[in-house]
């Protein structure tokens, strides 16, 4: 049920998770916050034609302003959190962009990566209700990140207990990492989750992980180098697409990617 004043903030969230599936492929390429620029994001101005396949790109202010199109109309899941290399310790980092300037950039949603057991946990959760402050003021949806950091482990519990913190903590919607027994999960976290794809991996694997991501709960995926690092990035995408919103098998997206063309 959708209250009158609520209205902004539905319309930038129907964007992003399409009301027809309940689901989204948004497109991660906001890797270079951190310093880390692996495959296509080299190379960036490649990517345009990924771009009209995704639900919504998770992207930083300077990606946007440099490599997206103005007339692009697709919705912009912007991160405002930054402070730390991958030389450093990445937890420390801090709100980097004002929300006037995330309202100038027309974004859907705001991001930032909570680290809960990090060195600088307490800061990324501030930094999350921050954005959370700001979402309920001018009517933007939050993403939170459950990043994890090197010490910690990727599973069920850890990841679970994440992402219900940072929808406790009024996060709209949650990016985590699939692990096993992903159910205990999504069924702890109130919040809609979506997966990161990771690195790399073989194309049926992601593909499949995706798949298994549903069937337990997601809502959907925000993936990068499983897309833009594949040897076919529309074939890729196309695919991950068939799965979350038309619930193909993952032998039907697998000939989906096939198909595609290699290269971008
Ligand atoms: C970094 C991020 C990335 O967007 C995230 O890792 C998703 O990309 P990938 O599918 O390549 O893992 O949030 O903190």
């Amino acid at each position: 049920m959708v209250v009158v004043g609520d209205w902004g903030f539905q319309n930038r969230l129907n964007r992003i998770i399409k009301p027809k599936s309940g689901r989204c492929v948004m497109l991660a390429i906001d890797h270079g916050y951190f310093g880390n620029i692996p495959g296509q994001l080299k190379c960036f101005t490649d990517m345009k034609p990924l771009f009209e396949y995704a639900d919504a790109l998770m992207l930083t202010r300077g990606m946007l302003r440099n490599c997206v199109p103005a007339e692009l109309d697709v919705p912009i899941v912007l991160r405002v959190s930054a402070g730390a290399s991958m030389l450093k310790e990445l937890s420390n980092e801090e709100i980097n962009v004002s929300i006037e300037d995330a309202i100038r950039l027309n974004v859907s949603a705001i991001t930032c990566s909570i680290f809960v057991g990090g060195e600088y946990e307490k800061q990324s959760l501030m930094n999350l209700s921050k954005l959370v402050n700001f979402g309920q003021e001018y009517g933007i949806p939050v993403l939170a990140v459950t990043a994890v950091g090197r010490e910690m482990v990727r599973d069920a519990r850890y990841l679970g207990m994440a992402s219900r913190m940072a929808a406790e903590l009024g996060a709209t919607f949650v990016k985590t990492y699939y692990c096993e027994n992903f159910e205990e999960v999504t069924s702890i976290c109130p919040a809609p989750v979506v997966i990161a794809g990771g690195k790399k991996i073989e194309e049926r694997d992601a593909l499949q992980m995706s798949k298994n991501a549903v069937e337990k709960g997601a809502k959907g995926v925000d993936m990068g180098r499983n897309i833009f690092q594949s040897d076919s990035p529309l074939g890729m995408i196309q695919a991950v697409r068939a799965i979350v919103h038309d619930n193909a098998s993952v032998d039907e997206a697998y000939e989906i990617y096939k198909q595609g063309p290699k290269g971008l």
